[in-house]
């Protein structure tokens, strides 16, 4: 861990890369302290969370990036469950049978897969874990049983 001025070293705290070698590869997957962690480049921001999709454990490095009610999500290659990037929350289309014509609106699950803070210094990114000890459902898939599934999709 360097000891760049803004970033507090700690055991959770892992270089990622150069800013312009993690945008030009667009997406990273890093494990830090035995986490797999994406690293995604959407439009000039960068995002962090868990490798492994919270419902059953899909490589979201292969999923395609949308904007879903001005939300930037990722949207899992398995069985397409869309997150968004910024807070970990499972996103999903509700309908009220009630209010006609029926109208299909986006809604949130809650915060189902664990995201991570993203630092910038002085051109070098840096992931943060978050420990925060509520359980998430992301959390399941970073065991070793999961760890291939990355690999080999
Ligand atoms: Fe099913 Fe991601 S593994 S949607």
């Amino acid at each position: 861990m360097s000891s760049d001025e803004g970033v507090s070293p700690t055991i959770h705290t892992h270089f990622v890369g150069q800013r312009d070698d993690v945008i030009r590869a667009d997406r990273v997957v890093t494990s830090v302290n035995g986490r797999d962690v994406l690293v995604l480049h959407h439009q000039g921001a960068l995002h962090a969370l868990d490798a492994r999709c919270y419902h059953a454990g899909g490589p979201l490095q292969n999923g395609d990036i949308e904007e879903i009610a001005g939300r930037v999500c990722i949207v899992c290659p398995w069985h397409k469950y869309k997150i968004s990037v910024c807070d970990g929350e499972g996103m999903y289309q509700a309908v009220d049978p009630s209010v006609k014509p029926l109208k299909p609106r986006w809604c949130s699950k809650g915060v189902k897969q664990r995201v991570h803070k993203v630092t910038e210094v002085r051109g070098r990114v840096y992931i943060t874990l978050n420990t925060s000890p509520e359980h998430l459902e992301s959390d399941q898939y970073q065991t070793p049983k999961y760890r291939d599934t990355l690999h080999k999709n």
